[in-house]
């Protein structure tokens, strides 16, 4: 939510910093805007709207060779998307920019004690309040860094800050509550970012920060010291991404790409993981097998498509396991005071490891005392970096905001752990569990047989924006289910059409009556073979939407020959187990979402109001 970049170095600052804004604006489209150090001034341009008008604007009007900027691009949260409310802020004497990723929570307050000393504001936002006291700050002593360290004990929330000085050609200063900041390492050349693909393109090398960290990126190098003043030590990290996974790579869009790269994200996710006796390892998520031994009672907690991906998980856990398993909205969790203790095992899904409300779950989790293994897609964020143990997904970056790749890995992730906790109690479905884990190596195979045989699916999404649909809705029972969930959740957020998902059972408790004569009803179909019921029922739920009047899509697995008797459409997927079922149905879902949204015209990879990382509450 908000992406900032900072630079000091040997390349010209508008540049860098524009480069960086282009690799993060998934984290933000509202506006955007830089600001650079020149001959003892400070030079801003900050435009309403995607970082092109801000492009657009500054080929018009270019600004003076730099050396050493800053630059965002926001999600607004205080203060309508416009170029007065786009950030950078300066201060009163115009003697700081300052940049801001979070909510300053306490800035009404701030703001009241300015205004009583005779300060304007020029803006809506809460950020402006941090300019003001840093640009007081810094007329005490001209340290910039000093300066920050003052303002930091003010504020609260959650917060990054960047700024820069009019007089100091060769300093950025940044501070992290909270929200991300990391430090690039080049030669003779410093980064800070919300996120490593703002600088990849330069280098590989970071250093992670820690909470209530300010950190000085200058010509002499990069100093780290606590909000008490103290200095620390950055823990130094390699990206493994290439800059190749930032780009599109010939699809139109990132999320094309992403849908692409699925087979391989899941491989990689599962790679080194089960060795050749097909045990799985999970060393590197440091828990011992007592450790998972000990566990009495799974949470998993997490928002979104992850959320999905949690639910998905309950199901796998619990039978496999047989732990009694609960999933619930990160946003939800704290406020409920769920029962947690040392033997409760909460799982938290999150592809940026950043989500604020997921992050606060994790502490309340903490603090009752629960054991807290974090899925994360992001190395070193905050979410893995405050729990017990981590295991990552392999996604590599994603940059479209509707999580794709990432979904699938996470799905991949789960199920590694719900197979490892059966595999360690030795549990009754040994057997069951060794066939599941074959399967689950095959399916990177499946996924890809999935992706060459979208053309229908596509089809049917442009007749679908042809023929007006004005909502969709989503039916599964067990898995298919949350899958159902997630086909309706990218449809809303890339169409931005009324779509719903239900567990196939409730319609006819309420929502049958929002079926209309063509209305598209997608019904998750799960295996013919092994839980007949569980089809025979979803069946009787096809025959009830379509006895209304609805238009049947089916997902189904390849050759059930019932359902394509019953459906007016079939869109098939290799035969799986039905609990690993969701790593195929998902994908037609994801790319029927994405070719309706293009044949409405939306931008699918950054549909309006949304920010990939939401890192606030
Ligand atoms: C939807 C989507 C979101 C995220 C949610 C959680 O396509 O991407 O619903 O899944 O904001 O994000 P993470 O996983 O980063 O915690």
């Amino acid at each position: 939510m908000c992406g900032i970049v900072g630079y000091v170095g040997r390349r010209g600052a508008v540049d860098v910093v524009l480069d960086g804004l282009r690799r993060l604006e998934y984290r933000g489209y509202d506006s955007a805007g830089v600001a650079l150090v020149h001959g003892g001034g400070l030079e801003v341009d900050k435009r309403a709207g995607k970082l092109a008008n801000l492009e657009a604007a500054l080929a018009d009007h270019p600004l003076p060779e730099s050396f050493c900027g800053i630059g965002h691009t926001r999600w607004a949260t205080h203060g309508v998307p416009s170029d007065r409310n786009a950030h950078p802020h300066r201060s009163s004497d115009e003697r700081i920019a300052l940049i801001h990723n979070g909510i300053i929570e306490n800035f009404g307050q701030l703001r009241a004690e300015l205004e009583g000393e005779g300060i304007e504001f020029s803006s809506d936002t809460d950020t402006e309040v941090a300019a003001h006291l840093l640009g007081r700050e810094y007329a005490v002593d001209g340290d910039l860094t000093e300066a920050m360290t003052r303002v930091c004990a003010r504020l609260e929330g959650a917060f990054t800050l960047l700024a820069v000085a009019a007089d100091d050609p060769d300093t950025v200063v940044g501070a992290r509550r909270n929200s991300p900041l990391v430090v690039g390492l080049g030669e003779d050349e410093y980064f800070l970012a919300s996120d490593v693909a703002a600088f990849i393109a330069y280098t590989t090398e970071a250093i992670e920060l820690g909470q209530d960290q300010i950190v000085t990126i200058g010509r002499e190098g990069v100093s780290i010291r606590g909000f008490d003043g103290v200095a620390c030590e950055g823990k130094h990290f390699s990206v493994d991404w290439d800059i190749a996974a930032a780009e599109k790579g010939g699809f139109e869009t990132f999320m094309r790409k992403e849908i692409h790269e699925q087979p391989a994200a899941v491989a990689d996710t599962l790679r080194g993981r089960i060795d050749e006796t097909g045990q799985i390892v999970l060393d590197e998520v440091r828990m011992s097998d007592q450790d998972f031994r000990d566990v009495d009672k799974v949470f998993i907690i997490a928002c979104g498509t992850s959320y999905h991906a949690g639910m998905v998980t309950k199901y796998a856990i619990e039978h496999w396991t047989r732990i009694p398993c609960e999933v619930e909205l990160a946003s939800e969790f704290r406020y409920r005071d769920p029962v947690l203790d040392r033997s409760t095992l909460v799982i938290a899904i999150s592809q940026s490891g950043e989500t604020m409300d997921t992050l606060m779950a994790v502490r309340h989790a903490k603090d009752q005392k629960a054991r807290v293994l974090s899925i994360s897609n992001t190395v070193g964020s905050t979410i893995p970096r405050e729990s017990d143990a981590v295991l990552y997904t392999r996604a590599g970056i994603e940059v479209a905001v509707a999580s794709t790749k990432a979904f699938l890995t996470q799905l991949a992730a789960c199920y590694l752990v719900g197979l490892h906790l059966a595999q360690v109690r030795g549990i009754k479905y040994a057997d069951e569990v060794s066939a599941v884990l074959d399967e689950l190596v095959a399916a990177p195979g499946k996924i890809a047989k999935v992706i060459e045989h979208l053309d229908p699916v596509r089809q049917m999404a442009r007749d679908c924006a042809a023929a007006g649909t004005d909502r969709v809705l989503f039916i599964g029972r067990h898995v298919g289910y949350p899958v159902a969930l997630e086909g309706a959740l990218k449809l809303k957020e890339l169409a931005y059409l009324h779509a719903e998902g239900f567990a196939a059972g409730e319609l006819k408790h309420g929502p049958i009556s929002l079926i209309e004569d063509g209305t598209p009803v997608i019904a998750i179909v799960p295996s013919p073979r092994g839980r007949s019921l569980l089809h025979d029922k979803i069946i009787s739920n096809i025959q009830e939407v379509k006895a209304r009047g609805a238009k049947v899509i089916a997902v189904c697995e390849e050759g059930d020959r019932i359902t394509s008797a019953h459906a007016d459409l079939v869109i098939e997927t290799p035969a799986s187990p039905t609990l690993l079922a969701p790593l195929l149905t998902a994908v037609p879902l994801q790319e029927f979402a994405a070719e309706l949204a293009t044949a409405l015209g939306r931008d699918i990879d950054q549909p309006r109001n949304l920010a990939k990382s939401v890192t606030v509450e």
